[in-house]
């Protein structure tokens, strides 16, 4: 069963331990970074294991390996033997681990570790990428067979997050903590036990003085209550979302929320994807079953589709996907998930007679447009690149222009309901109204789909005019209550469906 480490990086003794005592409950394993250390407080380490009252690894990190420690290496093994010095016959009262680098050989220190049980981790970090052959690394890093082999990589892109999954399945028999850093590396982190990783590190958030001690690490609190770390196994469903830059989203807060409450044996990880075909090829790898897709991939997955359901086709954009034996299932979520916002939201069974402007052509606005054409609505294209908003609007027979002040005039006649649909006033680029030269009356409806912050300033605009507004959080959630139903196969609990709050 993977542990969860918390990293302790305050800059003395009683702030880590302060630290440790609030967050006690989430933590298995300390790691006691002597590198963050004040110099004065490196003196006393060797209390920590008695004061800490759990098993703690010592770990003084180089600044060359992602650490604080700039000094001699003379002294650092100096202080790393301070820390094993006068080994109590009570293996509690020592370090149980002690985390020494690969290029590190002192077999002095190596004794006396091993003699009071304290057991070596044998570390190797790169901050530069992923060794093509990680598994013989991991091997090759073990010198006596008690060690437990650490490596850390930062991968550039997802398919280097792939090569370590892959090379966690090649040594099984190996023990050993392995992870990836930085946003690609998330998953590894809450997949530590899927990994066959000893551990998961974690650092707390928001504490004054204990900054992150690698990139990427989660809150051990969120770690352990939102994802449920302690109950991944083997078995566990895994479902993700994917996008790039994978920007706020509250998907993983809202899945994972439910799966809790529910009682599923399921998670929910974040997954950024620099191009969708290496995402499928890693969810392959590690056998995701379903995918929530975001910008930028809506429309370039579906290619990449084995199946496609009709709802995809006609709009031309994809939000879910589901793993399945004759491959890969596209749906789309976002379009019913509209439609039961935009009309409860309006009063209105359908769109007969409304004029509807529909505010850019990504993968949304394709969503949007279709259920706007279904539940017979007339409607106007406006959008940055022209091309784009003729293109969705030409089908449906919708009128298209650019976001100029000749689209803005053309607004006036179609002002029943705005939909904004780009990314434009989103956090953190806050300060930016797509429609700045079209001047509210105080009769439109009008809806942002975005949803952080909850307002925009198109919404404050529009609401200070006198507009009914809404914005994309409530699509957001319907749309998740469908996906729902396509990874589960089965319906969303009705007794959640209005208590979820995120
Ligand atoms: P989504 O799938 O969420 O719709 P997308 O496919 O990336 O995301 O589409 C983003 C939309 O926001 C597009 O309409 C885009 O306009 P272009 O087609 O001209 O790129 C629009 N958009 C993004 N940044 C913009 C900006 N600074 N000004 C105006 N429109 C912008």
């Amino acid at each position: 069963m993977a542990k969860i480490c918390l990293c302790l990086t305050g800059k003395t003794l009683a702030r880590d331990l302060e630290v440790l005592e609030k967050y006690r409950k989430f933590t298995d394993i300390a790691e006691l970074r002597a590198d963050c250390l004040e110099p004065d407080e490196r003196f006393h380490i060797r209390k920590f294991p008695v004061m800490a009252g759990l098993p703690v690894i010592l770990t003084i990190r180089r600044v060359g390996d992602g650490g604080k420690y700039a000094g001699h290496e003379g002294a650092r093994i100096t202080l790393l033997s301070r820390g094993l010095a006068f080994a109590e016959a009570d293996p509690r009262r020592n370090f149980s681990y002690v985390d020494l680098e690969d290029d590190l050989r002192v077999p002095g220190l190596e004794e006396a570790a091993r003699a009071f049980g304290t057991r070596i981790i044998r570390s190797f970090h790169d901050l530069n990428g992923v060794d093509s052959d990680l598994a013989k690394k991991i091997r090759s890093l073990r010198w006596v067979g008690d060690e437990i082999a650490k490596v850390a990589v930062m991968p550039q892109c997802l398919d280097d997050v792939r090569l370590v999954y892959q090379a966690a399945g090649e040594t099984r028999d190996v023990e050993k903590i392995l992870l990836c850093m930085g946003d690609y590396g998330v998953n590894t982190r809450i997949l530590a036990e899927r990994m066959g990783s000893y551990l998961s590190y974690t650092t707390v958030r928001g504490e004054e003085g204990i900054p992150i001690a690698a990139s990427g690490q989660l809150d051990p609190r969120e770690l352990g209550t939102l994802y449920r770390f302690r109950d991944i196994s083997y078995k566990t469903k895994i479902f993700a979302v994917t996008g790039f830059p994978l920007k706020v989203s509250a998907s993983p807060q809202f899945f994972n929320t439910v799966f809790g409450i529910e009682n599923e044996d399921a998670v929910y990880i974040p997954v950024p994807s620099d191009n969708i075909e290496s995402m499928l090829r890693f969810s392959e790898e590690i056998g995701i079953l379903g995918i929530s897709v975001t910008v930028p991939h809506k429309e370039t997955v579906i290619p990449f589709l084995n199946i496609t359901t009709e709802n995809v086709k006609s709009i031309g954009a994809c939000n879910t996907i589901m793993a399945s034996q004759n491959g890969w299932i596209g749906h789309n979520t976002d379009a019913p998930g509209f439609s039961e916002s935009l009309l409860e939201f309006s009063g209105l069974k359908d769109l007969r007679k409304k004029k509807i402007s529909i505010i850019g052509a990504g993968g949304v606005a394709r969503s949007v447009a279709s259920e706007v054409f279904r539940l017979r609505g007339k409607a106007m294209v406006l959008n940055r690149t022209v091309m784009r908003a003729r293109e969705i609007a030409l089908p449906y027979r919708f009128a298209w222009g650019g976001l100029d002040s000749q689209g803005i005039k053309m607004m006036e006649k179609y002002s029943d309901i705005i939909i904004q649909t780009t990314s434009v006033g989103m956090e953190p680029d806050t300060g930016y109204d797509p429609l700045q030269y079209y001047n509210f009356t105080g009769n439109e409806l009008v809806v942002d789909l975005i949803y952080k912050p909850p307002k925009t300033l198109c919404l404050l605009r529009a609401e200070a005019a006198g507009c009914k507004t809404l914005n994309g959080y409530d699509m957001l959630m319907r749309q998740a209550r469908h996906q729902y139903k396509f990874f589960m196969e089965k319906e969303f609990p009705a007794s959640l469906a209005n208590r979820l709050e995120f």
